[in-house]
C-alpha cells in the first residue's frame, strides 16, 4: 500500500533535538530597541513572547563582543547584564510555550569608530570600505576603511563567537544561529569582493570558507551541532558584498556545512533589491543535492508559497520576516487564511512599543 504523507506549514517537524508543532519560523529581525548597554529589556521579552506560537523564533542578530557592534541599540551577548536581559526573553518565550534560538553576530566592517571600543577602526578581512553610511548614535556617517585583521588575530575573533555561544547557553536559549549572511564578517570573509587576503583565509574558495567553518566548529563545540543553525544569503548584495562566482562559492560552503550535522541551514533567496543591484539569484533548490540536513527557506514567502515549498520537499521549514513582525499570531492567521496586519516600515528600527508590541492579535488575547 502506498502511504501518502501530507505535509504543509502546519505539520510537526523534528529540528535537532526538538519536536516543533509547526514549520513556521520567525526570521531574525533587528529592531534597535535594546536598553542602555545593549541590554535586552522587558519590552523585548514581551515582543518575543507574543510570537511564541512560531515553531521556532530566531532572535535579531546579537553582538558576540564589543568589537562586533555596528549599530545603535542592538543587543549584545557579551556582558552579565546582557545575559540577564536575554534571560527575561527566554523565560517569557518558554512560559508561552515557544522555542528560541539566538542569532550570533559580528558586523566586521559594517561598523564605525564611534561604536567601537576606544574609537578603534572596525576590523575586516581586508581594508576595503563599504560604500554607503554607517548608522551611529549621531545619525548616518560615511563608512570608514576598516583595519585588515592580522592572521594571528583571527583565532581571537573566532573565540568571540565561542564566548557568545557560551553566554547564549547561560541565558537559557534553545540553540543558536550563526549569522553568515548579509555582508557581515563571515560573509566578508566568504566573498572575493571583500576578501583580498593572501594568507590561508583568502584567495581560493576553500580558504575563504575557512573562517565560516572554524566559527561553526567552535559554536558546535559549545552547543552540540544539532542545536546550531546557520544563515547564509547566497544572492545577497546588501552591505556592498559581491563575489565573482557565488554559485561555486556557496556550493562549496554548503557541501562543507553538510558534514557537521547541524540543526539546520537557513537560506535566504534573492530579494528584489539584490536583483536590482546585480545579485545573481540562486534558488534554494540548486543547493538541495549538496545538503541532506534540515533546511529553512526564507524570502518573500506567504502561506501558499510556503506550503508548496514544504509539500515539494524544497524546504523543511519556512521563515517569515516582515509578516511575523506585523502579525504576532502569524501561524494562526495563516492557518485560518485570516487577513494580515501590514508592516509599518517607519517603526522597523528604533523607537518604543509603537510598531513593536502593539500589532493586534486576531482576538483580544495579548500577552502583556
Ligand atoms: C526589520 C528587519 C530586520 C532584519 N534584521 C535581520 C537580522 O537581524 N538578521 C538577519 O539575518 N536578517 C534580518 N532581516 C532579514 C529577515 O530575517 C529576512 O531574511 C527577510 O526579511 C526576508 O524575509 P521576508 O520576505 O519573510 O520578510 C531583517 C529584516 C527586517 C524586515
Amino acid at each position: 500500500m502506498i502511504q501518502v504523507t501530507h505535509t504543509d506549514l502546519f505539520s510537526c517537524v523534528q529540528l535537532g533535538p526538538y519536536r516543533l508543532p509547526n514549520r513556521i519560523v520567525m526570521a531574525p529581525m533587528t529592531r534597535n530597541r535594546a536598553g542602555v548597554g545593549n541590554v535586552p529589556t522587558q519590552l523585548n521579552a514581551t515582543y518575543y513572547a507574543q510570537r511564541a506560537t512560531a515553531g521556532l523564533i530566531v532572535t535579531e542578530c546579537t553582538q558576540v563582543s564589543p568589537q562586533g557592534v555596528g549599530y545603535p541599540a542592538t543587543p549584545g551577548i557579551h556582558s552579565p547584564e546582557q545575559i540577564a536581559g536575554w534571560r527575561l526573553v527566554t523565560d517569557a518565550v518558554h512560559n508561552a510555550g515557544g522555542k528560541i534560538f539566538l542569532q550570533l553576530w559580528h558586523t566586521g566592517r559594517i561598523s564605525h569608530p564611534s561604536l567601537q571600543p576606544d574609537g578603534a577602526l572596525p576590523v575586516a578581512p581586508s581594508a576595503i570600505a563599504p560604500t554607503g553610511n554607517a548608522s551611529t548614535y549621531t545619525g548616518s556617517q560615511p563608512f570608514v576603511t576598516p583595519r585588515a585583521l592580522e592572521t594571528e588575530e583571527i583565532a581571537g575573533v573566532i573565540e568571540q563567537f565561542r564566548q557568545g555561544a557560551k553566554n547564549a547557553l547561560a541565558a537559557g536559549f534553545d540553540g543558536v544561529e550563526i549569522h553568515g549572511a548579509f555582508g557581515y564578517i563571515i560573509d566578508q570573509f566568504l566573498q572575493d569582493g571583500t576578501n583580498k587576503r593572501t594568507d590561508i583565509y583568502g584567495g581560493s574558495i576553500e580558504n575563504r570558507v575557512r573562517f565560516l567553518l572554524e566559527v561553526t566548529e567552535v559554536v558546535c563545540s559549545v552547543w552540540g551541532a544539532n542545536r546550531v543553525g546557520i544563515k547564509l544569503s547566497p544572492s545577497n548584495t546588501y552591505n556592498d558584498v559581491h563575489d565573482s562566482d557565488p554559485q561555486a562559492l556557496f556550493s562549496y560552503a554548503i557541501a562543507a556545512l553538510n558534514t557537521f550535522g547541524l540543526g539546520y541551514l537557513h537560506l535566504m533567496e534573492a530579494s528584489p533589491a539584490d536583483i536590482r543591484h546585480g545579485g545573481k539569484p540562486i534558488p534554494v533548490c540548486d543547493f538541495l543535492p549538496l545538503y541532506s540536513g534540515t533546511l529553512i527557506a526564507n524570502g518573500g514567502y506567504d502561506r501558499e508559497k510556503g506550503d508548496a515549498a514544504i509539500a515539494s520537499g524544497v524546504a523543511d521549514l519556512v521563515s517569515f520576516g516582515e509578516l511575523f513582525l506585523a502579525n504576532p499570531d502569524l501561524p494562526e492567521r495563516l492557518r485560518l487564511n485570516a487577513p494580515l496586519n501590514q508592516p509599518d516600515r517607519n517603526t522597523f528600527y528604533g523607537g518604543d512599543e509603537k510598531g513593536y508590541t502593539d500589532y493586534p492579535f486576531l482576538q483580544s488575547t495579548t500577552i502583556e
